[in-house]
This record gives C-alpha cells, structure tokens and sequence, in this order.
C-alpha cells in the first residue's frame, strides 16, 4: 500500500519556538471564537482531546487520547495524500496529520493543511459517533468510485462542502463543524457575515457548485444535525450509480 510513502516521523524537537508560538496564537484567537460560533459537538469533542494550548501536540500523544475515546488512531503525514490513499485510511479509522505547522504569515488563512488544521479542525469530531459514521461510510463510497472522475469531482463537492466548510443549524443558529472553516478566524468572520449565502443543505445543489479550497468560500451549506449527513449517502450513491454526467452540469 502507497500509505507508507507518506507517513513521516513528526520530529518533534525540529519545530522552533516560532512553530510553538504559533499554535498557542492559534488555540487562542480559536478559543475565544470557537464558544460563539462553534457547534457544541465539536466543543464537546475539543474538550474530550484535551489539547494544549501553548505547545504543538504530539501526534503520539493525541492519538493515544483519541483512539481511547473513539477508536481511532494517528500517523503524521508530509502533507495531503492522494486520494485513494485517504479514503482508505478513513475507512479504517486511521487519520492522517500533516506534522508541518503554518507561517506567521499564515495565521488568519492557510491554504495548505497543517498540523493546527488536521488536529484542532478535523479531529475533535473524530470522537463523535454520528459524524463518524457519516465519515466512514462516505470514505467507503468514494474507494469505490474512485477510478470515476466525475463521480470523484461530486464526492469531492460533498467533502469540502460538509466536512470542510459545512455549517449546522443550532437552535436556529448557524454554527460551524467545518474543520476548513474552524482553523480560519478570517474565514469564520466572512461566514458571519449575513450577507454571505448560507444554503440549505442538498446534495443537488451542491453537485452543481464549485469551489477552490485556496481562498474562502463564496457560499455554505447548512445541516440541521448530523443526521442529515448519514441519511443522504444512499441517495448519494444512487445518484452516483445512475448518471454521474447529469449531475456535474456546472463543469
Ligand atoms: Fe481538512
């Protein structure tokens, strides 16, 4: 399996304390938006991790906390994988963690993964069972298409619009559970902003819009609970088997 060729040792004692100063920037500004604007799924996951604040984590150390609460398990990673290679170890409960940490320069917006989006983003969910099965069970959907472009442009429309950018409705609130949005505090402002578009969540729709996952987003897509992400994978796949041509009209 081509898994290996990315799997890096984190180097630990190789960040700087520029690197360390950096995450505890980050925890913070986040810490201070994260209660307002985050939803209490996520909360209840940050929380669970018990994450430090003033020192980048040791993937070691946080996967031996999260496989403890959920089962899963870390490796640190040079960067994004391709990816068959991802999917496959989401369907494994195995999560990659970019062991880089973002530039000074890179604090309000990072294009690329790094070490505070992966764990501070993406991993407090890991511990929550619903979003996990929606998680898995995507992963496994999309190993299966993955020889099939149009279908991996759809999956790929789906990702970025729940699991990185996706907001949910909290008691008529929008909150996020983006992990792209979460690690972005310029990003978490434009989404509060009521004049950007917030959409009911629906897959056709977000079949037919299009993103670059290098600036913010122009548009978001709302759930009402984690429900709604599990529920729509059979029509999901449906859709997929049927006509993936149709459905990819904006391309
Ligand atoms: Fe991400």
């Amino acid at each position: 399996m081509k898994i290996k060729d990315y799997v890096i040792d984190q180097n630990y004692e190789g960040y700087l304390a520029e690197d360390h100063h950096t995450w505890a920037l980050l925890y913070k500004r986040q810490e201070e938006l994260h209660n307002k604007l985050v939803c209490k799924e996520y909360l209840d996951g940050f929380t669970k991790l018990e994450l430090s604040k003033t020192k980048i984590e040791r993937i070691e150390d946080v996967s031996d906390r999260l496989k403890n609460i959920s089962g899963w398990t870390l490796l640190p990673v040079s960067g994004l994988l391709p990816p068959i290679d991802f999917f496959e170890m989401l369907t494994q409960k195995i999560y990659p963690v970019t062991a880089a940490i973002r530039k000074p320069f890179e604090i309000d917006f990072s294009e690329q993964p790094d070490i505070f989006h992966d764990v501070c983003g993406h991993l407090p969910l890991l511990t929550n069972e619903k979003f996990v099965e929606f998680l898995t069970v995507f992963s496994s959907i999309a190993t299966k298409y993955i020889e099939n472009e149009e279908a991996m442009v759809l999956l790929s429309r789906i990702y970025w619009f729940t699991y990185e950018t996706g907001l949910i409705n909290e008691d008529g609130v929008f909150k996020f559970y983006g992990g792209a949005v979460i690690t972005s505090a310029e990003e978490m402002v434009k989404v509060n902003d009521p004049n950007t578009p917030k959409y009911p969540f629906d897959i056709d729709h977000i079949f037919k819009t299009t993103f670059n996952s290098f600036e913010l987003q122009n548009e978001y897509f709302v759930i009402n609970s984690f429900d709604d992400l599990f529920n729509c994978l059979i029509d999901l796949e449906e859709k997929l088997t049927n006509n993936t041509s149709s459905l990819i009209s904006s391309l």
